[in-house]
């Protein structure tokens, strides 16, 4: 049996989505794909413009003419890859509280998720990518050859947040993070518009209790077995 070809991530905020992606594509030399920058990319930069957040067409307008890519890391900070908006190297701002509490209503939005699907869709059709985020088993990869659902409990993902923001240097309210983490699950499992949800076929895993190679390994020793029926 072939290693899948595509493999979607799915899941809530922080629940080990992207640091699962990155182990998974560097192992089996994929491309890293961390769809939720996008979302992010464009929220920073309708902030930047001073954009009222409220006005769902002048979101949408600026996320249909901005250029957001990804490049491989060229600072060895901690960072996945370079976020780059129009050029200029945005990979810290896009993980500034000020974004946290506003990229679950942008991506709400059905012009910013149709501009950004469209280029998430046409970097998966090229193969050998691991996607992560809220909607690539159900809609931007339906038919990506392994999908994984990763959740876990929000006390948890709040605790690890907020770990992250203190390893940083950066400050950090565990209870404030949790309310945030709570706000965004509603926002973005109750949206119309590609609800988070895990797909049909997706297999599903709790990682309360896990540390990161143990959820790495669970999910390597699916990509490599014959035929892993959906859990
Ligand atoms: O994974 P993250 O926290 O960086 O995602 C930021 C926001 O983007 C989150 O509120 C959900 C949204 N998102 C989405 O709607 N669809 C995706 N494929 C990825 C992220």
């Amino acid at each position: 049996m072939p290693l899948p070809f595509t493999i979607a991530i799915d899941g809530p905020a922080a629940s080990g989505k992207s640091t699962l992606g990155k182990k998974l594509a560097d192992a089996l030399g994929y491309l890293f794909f961390d769809t939720g920058v996008m979302y992010r990319a464009v929220t920073w930069a309708a902030l930047e413009n001073g954009l009222d957040i409220d006005d769902e067409e002048s979101v949408a307008r600026l996320a249909q003419t901005i250029d957001i890519d990804l490049r491989p890391p060229s600072q060895a900070d901690g960072r996945n890859c370079d976020i780059l908006l129009n050029g200029k190297d945005i990979t810290w701002q896009v993980r500034r509280p000020e974004v946290d509490a506003n990229v679950s209503q942008v991506s709400a939005y059905a012009g910013v998720r149709q501009a950004m699907t469209v280029q998430q869709r046409r970097i998966g059709a090229r193969g050998r990518v691991v996607m992560v985020g809220r909607d690539i088993g159900t809609v931007v990869m339906p038919d990506a050859d392994l999908k994984i659902y990763l959740d876990a409990s929000p006390e948890e993902r709040a605790r690890r947040r907020y770990q992250e923001l203190l390893a940083r240097g950066e400050a950090a309210d565990y209870e404030e993070i949790l309310a945030g983490v709570r706000r965004r699950d509603q926002i973005d499992s109750t949206r119309d518009l590609a609800p988070l949800r895990p797909a049909s076929d997706a297999h599903r895993i709790n990682s309360d209790g896990m540390d990161a190679e143990q959820v790495f390994s669970v999910v390597m020793n699916l990509a490599t077995q014959d035929d892993p029926p959906a859990s």
